[in-house]
């Protein structure tokens, strides 16, 4: 049968998802195609499990526009993606511009992924704990969680989360191809291991640009398949200046294709996530104008070349 879904469970994964949000979840042709088990597997919530939407105000904690998109993974029996627990953006104020002691930060950490975790915990499939933790150039970003703690802030959120839900798959990342970025992660990753840490998982995140798709991602994502991870590509997608041509939505065709067969070819990469289903709710136009394009399915919700191509990179 027919299905992104179908084609990847065929293909040995556990799941084809994409990420969704709650503005659109009034846009009934939208949501009835989130909701078509064929094409999605899984879900994952763009922005309503961040920090600054979970505990706007520290010790205060709300969980309803995640609630709404966890409620409706569950009831169409998708795997629910969480998505993020320590990341350097969209954090609230209280937190970013406060001055924390080592041990004031480690228990702001602890106290947030326990709550945030138990609350959702026996209904997600992973966590995204540690989401971008280094730049380009593979040294560690300088977020909040690093100036106080260094890379404890890690181990820390990881060892939080196991505890708050035993069951669930832990992540972390930000990667495509191999470079200093992948190899920050790989040491990382490595390290963590050693460290006994509750490392599950490595994404790629794998927002990517049409026509310059790296040609090793596979091999990455083999480098971390072979220190014991689990793999997955968490936020695909792949813009193209806009407007879309022919030729250009053919090259995009071609990129999702090599993504998903990098994917195919290494058994320890579970599944594929894109970074939601249509040009329409898109966040590319907004942070780079005149972008776009970038997703399977066009703003009408019509399918592009690029459905295709996942289908037979799967295939
Ligand atoms: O919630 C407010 C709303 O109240 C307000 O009216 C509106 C006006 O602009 O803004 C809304 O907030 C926006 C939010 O998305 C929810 O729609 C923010 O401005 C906007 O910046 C935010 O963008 C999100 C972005 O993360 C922010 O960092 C994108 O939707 C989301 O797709 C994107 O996702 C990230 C991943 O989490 C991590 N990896 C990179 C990826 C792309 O940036």
């Amino acid at each position: 049968s027919a299905g992104l879904q179908n084609a990847a469970v065929k293909a040995g994964k556990l799941y084809f998802g994409t990420a969704t949000d709650n503005p659109m979840q009034t846009d009934q042709a939208y949501v009835a195609l989130l909701s078509n088990t064929s094409e999605f597997g899984s879900i994952t919530p763009g922005n309503s499990m961040k920090w600054d939407a979970t505990e706007p105000t520290r010790g205060t904690f709300t969980f309803t526009n995640g609630d709404t998109l966890v409620n409706l993974g569950v009831k169409n029996k998708q795997l629910v993606r969480g998505h993020t627990l320590v990341w350097h953006n969209q954090l609230p104020g209280w937190l970013e511009n406060g001055q924390w002691t080592a041990a004031e930060l480690t228990k702001i950490i602890q106290d947030h992924t326990t709550t945030v975790v138990k609350h959702w915990a026996g209904k997600l499939y992973a966590w995204d704990v540690v989401n971008e933790p280094f730049e380009e150039d593979g040294t560690y970003r300088d977020s909040i969680f690093y100036k106080v703690l260094k890379t404890e802030y890690i181990a820390i959120a990881l060892r939080a989360a196991r505890a708050a839900d035993p069951k669930v798959k832990l992540y972390d990342y930000n990667i495509d191809g191999l470079g200093s970025k992948s190899t920050g992660m790989y040491n990382l990753v490595k390290n963590l291991k050693a460290q006994g840490a509750p490392i599950d998982g490595v994404g790629i995140q794998a927002h990517l640009i049409s026509g310059s798709v790296p040609s090793s991602i596979q091999a990455n994502i083999q480098q971390f398949a072979d220190l014991g991870v689990d793999v997955a590509i968490t936020e695909l997608d792949i813009r193209m200046t806009l407007p879309a041509t022919a030729a250009k939505l053919a090259q995009q065709k071609t990129d999702y294709q090599n993504v998903i067969k990098a994917c195919k070819n290494v058994k320890a990469c579970v599944g594929v996530t894109i970074w939601d289903i249509t040009d329409k709710y898109s966040w590319i136009p907004s942070v780079f104008p005149g972008q776009g394009a970038a997703l399977p399915w066009d703003e009408n919700l019509k399918k592009k070349p690029a459905y295709d191509g996942i289908v037979a990179g799967f295939a």
